[in-house]
């Protein structure tokens, strides 16, 4: 059983604590601004073969870097000017790059899943702090089994890997509540959407003066190998773009204007009532989590605008609708 620790009050204690965990080899789960991480040592064979085994992920999907800053990201990966340049504007922040990787970089190549090129993100908050006081970067997917909801809080790590952690460090709710951003500048220099997250599009496109290419969401799955088709999957069977809500379903409900049947719903949950697609994302996950343990049929979604995090938000909306793996079997 893991034990939870609170940062607030008594962040030296966390950070002490997790930089045992960390040296022992073993993972431990961190807050980040996006959703809580399962982090170690990224170095270090054992403990990321050990992030494997507790998520059940395929080896082949490689993990995210993340960095106390961009001169330790230098250590590892090369730079072209237009990455610096995004690092440079976002960084600490919700987005990851994916650049070649040094030759010896030191890097684990199970955290690359053998690929020669590495996913990193400086992280803010306290896993950075955390990252800085260890002195190594922290290998970290999402702390979840593989294949289920991403965690915002601490609680939704425990529900799902509690039993296979020694500890959880509770920094509360994510602000972000989706995952990075994930983009590649190419050898040509275009610049590639590989997974839409917690800093938009849009953002992304001003700094960098040019368009983000996007490959449609079915064929996404060589670029980013994690990105499989069926994703932050609920039990419950997820209807999106409704404009009604039939008995007994729950509603995601996006902006205040009444929804057909929403009366007769099992339950109404209010993505934002202001209709801010940031507000949706950050309470995307916990809430399709309280519509899936509510025990519903389905989980009727109302229509949100792909614009700003409202991509991020449909993106993991359409996984959560995706045929499952188990339907075919
Ligand atoms: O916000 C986040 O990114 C969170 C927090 C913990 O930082 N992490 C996260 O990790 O979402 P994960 O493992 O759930 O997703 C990582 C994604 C996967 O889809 C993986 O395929 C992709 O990043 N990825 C990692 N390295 C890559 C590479 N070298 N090339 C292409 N895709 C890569
Ligand atoms: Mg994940």
């Amino acid at each position: 059983m893991a034990s939870i620790l609170h940062i607030a009050g008594q962040e030296e204690e966390a950070l002490a604590r997790a930089c045992a965990v960390l040296a022992r080899g073993l993972p431990v789960a961190i807050p980040t601004e996006t959703v809580y991480g399962l982090a170690a040592d990224a170095t270090e064979p054992d403990g990321v073969r050990a992030i494997y085994t507790v998520k059940g992920r395929p080896s082949f999907n490689p993990l995210i870097c993340h960095m106390a800053d961009l001169a330790m990201a230098e250590r590892y990966a090369h730079f072209d000017p237009l990455s610096r340049r995004l690092a440079e504007a976002f960084w600490p922040g919700p987005l990851t790059l994916v650049l070649p990787l040094k030759p010896d970089s030191g890097i684990a190549p199970a955290a690359t899943g053998g690929l020669d090129t590495v996913g990193i993100r400086v992280p803010q908050g306290f896993a950075r702090t955390l990252i800085a006081r260890y002195g190594k970067p922290l290998a970290a997917p999402s702390a979840n089994p593989s294949g289920r909801i991403s965690p915002t809080t601490a609680g939704h790590v425990d529900d799902g890997l509690g039993e296979k952690l020694a500890l959880i460090l509770d920094g509360g709710p994510a602000s972000v509540g989706v995952e990075s951003t994930i983009v590649k500048v190419e050898a040509d220099g275009t610049l590639r959407l590989l997974r839409p997250g917690g800093l938009s599009a849009e953002a992304i496109e001003a700094v960098a003066g040019v368009a983000l290419l996007r490959k449609a969401a079915a064929t996404a799955t060589i670029e980013a190998p994690g990105m499989l088709a069926s994703h932050y999957a609920p039990r419950a069977f997820v209807r999106l773009n409704a404009h009604d809500v039939a008995p007994g379903e729950a509603l995601l409900k996006f902006g205040s204007l009444p929804v057909a049947g929403e009366d007769q719903a099992a339950l109404v949950l209010p993505l934002s009532e202001a209709g801010d697609v940031a507000e949706a994302a950050a309470r995307l996950f916990d809430l399709m989590k309280q519509a899936d343990e509510a025990g519903v049929s389905a989980i009727a979604v109302s229509p949100i605008p792909q614009e700003g995090l409202g991509e991020a938000v449909n993106d993991r909306l359409a996984r959560a609708a995706a045929p499952r793996p188990e339907d075919y079997e």
